[in-house]
């Protein structure tokens, strides 16, 4: 604990010193997020954290989170250092979606519009018509099928099958998934809800369809912390990342969370309700970022990142 203090306090003299902002996705450790708070940073959902990052005046981002936020924050802000504890923090998505092979698919679909995840390198961003983060996929989609266009979407095809089913729109799908929402499992979760019959349940979209069939609230991460508190339920039994309950209890001191079952336990299961480039980012890597940015530093080539930006910026427009 007090190493811990030590490095805090470092890190908070460290971000003065170097004109520098930390902002923490909702999937970070407690202690991350906390010490974007305590610091004037920003913990957020993706969305968030880039438009942030954007607004903000500091001179350099610290990005706790992974690559693709890095990245996002990079294009968005070309003039600013762009600092992550780790590079490699990466994710199951923008791993499963390398960008020659769905390039070649969309190719195939010439007349079809490019819809992708955020959770994306910035090459595949490159090649969309569209980016998308899980709070303003259903809008953006619903949007384009009213205006009958086809649509190719990826890389995650849980969220793209529930975004067909609430939209109706049908979209050819690049088959990725989550590591860590793909591990919840909903015969568990049916026993759960009835240990806990008055909770409600809530879910990430990233999650299988039949967990999200067992949903009372359906939501991108910052959807879910606004679900925790507009529901009457006092017990909460929730489908992401366990990095939410930091900010989830803050906005409900008086509910209590409980963790959707996943098919192992912490020493079987890696991804089990915690991403495991997420918890890369801890108080020694963002102090090392901070004394030396070699190896920390965020570069995305110029042409990629002008092409990229068209799509990024049409998202933020459409959100504005
Ligand atoms: P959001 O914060 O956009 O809901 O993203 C979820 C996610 O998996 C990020 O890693
Ligand atoms: Fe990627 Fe899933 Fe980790 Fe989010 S939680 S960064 S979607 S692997």
């Amino acid at each position: 604990e007090d190493e811990k203090a030590q490095y805090k306090a470092r890190i908070k003299q460290l971000l003065i010193e170097k004109d520098a902002v930390l902002v923490a996705h909702y999937y970070t450790d407690p202690e991350i997020q906390a010490l974007a708070e305590e610091t004037g940073g920003y913990v957020a959902d993706s969305l968030e954290m880039a438009r942030f990052g954007r607004d903000h005046s500091a001179k350099t981002l610290i990005i706790a989170g992974v690559k693709f936020m890095g990245e996002t924050a990079k294009i968005l802000t070309p003039n600013k250092t762009v600092l992550m504890p780790t590079l490699e923090a990466t994710c199951s998505l923008d791993l499963g979606c390398p960008v020659e092979e769905f390039s070649a698919f969309c190719d195939q679909h010439p007349d079809h519009t490019v819809v992708v995840y955020a959770n994306t390198s910035a090459a595949v961003k490159a090649r969309a018509d569209w980016v998308v983060t899980s709070a303003i996929a259903l809008d953006i989609v619903e949007h384009l099928d009213s205006e009958d266009k086809p649509i190719i979407w990826g890389p995650d095809r849980h969220l793209g099958s529930y975004i067909e089913k609430q939209t109706g729109a049908e979209m050819l799908m690049w088959q990725g998934a989550c590591i860590v929402h793909d591990e919840f499992k909903a015969k568990a979760l049916k026993d759960m809800k009835a240990v806990y019959p008055d909770a409600a349940v809530l879910v990430h979209p990233e999650s299988p369809a039949n967990i999200v069939e067992l949903a009372d609230a359906v939501g991108s991460t910052s959807q879910l912390i606004k679900a925790a508190q507009t529901l009457p339920n006092k017990q909460l039994i929730v489908a992401t990342d366990r990095g939410i309950f930091y900010k989830m209890q803050q906005a409900c001191p008086d509910k209590e969370m409980i963790e959707a079952p996943t098919a192992g336990s912490g020493a079987t299961c890696k991804s089990c309700a915690h991403c495991p480039w997420m918890a890369m980012n801890g108080l020694q890597a963002i102090e090392s970022a901070l004394l030396d940015a070699t190896g920390h530093e965020v570069f995305v080539d110029p042409e990629l990142a002008k092409q990229a930006m068209i799509p990024l910026d049409r998202m933020l427009q459409f959100a504005a």
